[in-house]
């Protein structure tokens, strides 16, 4: 009703919306509330937004003028693909200035070859539809993640998506051969050649990858394709500590070459609260450990399978002492099952309760003492409240999340944003990041401001200007405002944060 009223007030919306539905006709151009409701919300379910409508062009050529007419306009368009954003970067702001961009219909596979491993992907391509698509020509791409069955191309690239297998290939950066993008202004940046090597300056492609559409809106991309799997062997293996698995990585590095493509990190709290909380898991090892890594490797389809050089190091790793228990799957099925485990650690966490989320890196070899130390600290600073990290430690990224104690019904309201702080000065204090594969959204801003790097905070701010004069991209997302307001510092006692915005319960 407001968005109504807010368009009846100003004409030159209402002319843009018209000329905007003209153009796009019914298919791609919609006002209805109903239609609109599931994509205002962000998939945690935590920041609500509005829109006077939503664009959803169906190629190319229809986004350029989009743009264009929204340049002139000087209306902000906020560009969605699958709305499966950790950190609610695709959720348009709640004053219903912008316009909702998506991306969705753009779904074609424009081409794909095996011949030259690689496939020209629109935006709007579900993820586990090139999987599929990859795997009908022999090959495969290799990045995944949880939400596959509704992440976009577009949204992995704007995001620089990571996942489970960037031990081995990288993340979305190193992925993305070419790319098509509708830059502010309503030009066309298309550059969707495999050029191994081209020094013609700024690399324009890399700028936009990880940009969380705030630089311009990604339409297509060229992706590295690879061999498909010939065969897989997944093994859970129970372990002391994140060192020992840090240990583990290494030894099974050394014994088998670049065969291992995920390895991932899972504490007792979280295989816990897995089995608690999901019908159907069931633990892979008899007895309790302290610690748990979970461990594909593939071969290719010429190579002999992996289980063997797989079976031999864990061996030797047992007889080292480096690990205490390992089951190698015996079938695909039983893969699937040890992979449902790790897979299900957010939604078991979900189900548990309330918790102050943190996606961290920091230097591969100092994260299995940092885990053990931050989580210490934290406990300490922050009675009841339990650390459960776990995820990625071959990229030297874990989820650290903090769960609040079970008798303190407003502890997320009173005390997430004071964890948050606390856990990200411990990650400035030895150079990390606050955010590893997530991204910075809306979620995440307010901290980038006040712990980003003054240099790469102007250097962000300046390039933003530069090519979004009008700030029509994305606003309010990723680029702290110079002179943002930061949280209340932390202090003994102090509960007058207002926030719940870190809350991922
Ligand atoms: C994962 O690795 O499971 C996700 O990135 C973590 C999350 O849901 O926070
Ligand atoms: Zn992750």
């Amino acid at each position: 009703m407001l968005n109504c009223l807010g368009i009846m007030a100003n004409p030159p919306l209402q002319h843009l919306l018209e000329r905007l539905s003209r153009r796009l006709g019914p298919k791609g151009f919609t006002r209805d509330p109903a239609e609109l409701a599931p994509w205002l919300v962000d998939w945690r379910k935590r920041y609500r937004g509005a829109a006077a409508a939503m664009l959803s062009p169906a190629g190319t050529d229809e986004v350029v003028e989009i743009v264009r007419l929204c340049a002139e306009a000087r209306v902000p368009l906020v560009p969605q693909g699958g709305n499966s954003s950790m950190v609610a970067g695709a959720t348009p702001s709640a004053d219903g200035t912008a316009l909702l961009l998506s991306m969705r219909r753009m779904n074609r596979i424009r081409s794909i070859s095996a011949a030259g491993s690689s496939a020209v992907c629109e935006a709007g391509v579900i993820l586990s539809n090139l999987h599929e698509a990859a795997a009908a020509v022999g090959q495969r791409f290799p990045l995944s993640l949880g939400a596959k069955g509704s992440a976009t191309i577009g949204g992995l690239i704007s995001t620089n998506a990571g996942g489970t297998q960037v031990l081995r290939f990288g993340t979305m950066r190193s992925l993305v051969q070419g790319l098509e993008a509708v830059l502010p202004d309503g030009s066309l940046f298309s550059s969707l050649a495999p050029l191994k090597k081209d020094n013609r300056g700024y690399d324009i492609k890399q700028l936009m990858i990880g940009a969380e559409g705030t630089l311009g809106i990604v339409t297509a991309a060229n992706l590295r394709l690879v061999e498909a799997v010939g065969s897989r062997s997944v093994a859970w293996i129970g372990l002391a500590s994140p060192e020992k698995a840090l240990g583990l990585l290494r030894l099974l590095e050394n014994a088998t070459g670049e065969a291992v493509e995920s390895f991932e990190l899972v504490p007792r709290s979280a295989h816990d609260l897995v089995l608690h909380h999901i019908a159907g898991t069931r633990p892979p090892l008899p007895g309790p450990h302290e610690w748990h890594v979970l461990v594909e490797a593939t071969a290719p389809m010429a190579a002999p399978s992996p289980e063997e050089a797989l079976g031999r190091a864990l061996m030797a790793a047992l007889e080292n002492g480096v690990i205490e228990d390992a089951a190698i799957a015996s079938s695909e099925a039983q893969a699937e099952a040890f992979w449902r485990i790790r897979d299900s650690i957010s939604e078991a966490e979900q189900k548990d309760g309330p918790a102050a989320k943190h996606d961290i890196s920091v230097e591969i070899a100092a994260m299995p003492g940092f885990m053990v130390e931050a989580a210490a600290a934290v406990e300490g600073r922050f009675p009841g409240a339990r650390v459960i990290a776990f995820g990625h430690l071959g990229d030297g990224n874990v989820h650290f999340n903090v769960r609040a104690p079970g008798d303190a019904p407003r502890w997320l309201e009173e005390q997430a944003p004071q964890v948050t702080s606390f856990v990200h000065d411990l990650v400035m204090a030895v150079g990390g990041s606050i955010s590893a594969e997530h991204g910075i959204g809306q979620m995440r801003l307010s901290e980038l401001a006040r712990v980003g790097d003054p240099a790469r905070l102007g250097a962000m701010r300046a390039i933003k200007r530069a090519l979004d004069p009008h700030g029509i991209m994305n606003p309010g997302k990723l680029v702290p405002p110079a002179g943002m307001a930061a949280p209340p510092p932390l202090r003994p006692g102090n509960g007058a944060a207002s926030s719940s915005q870190e809350n991922g319960g």
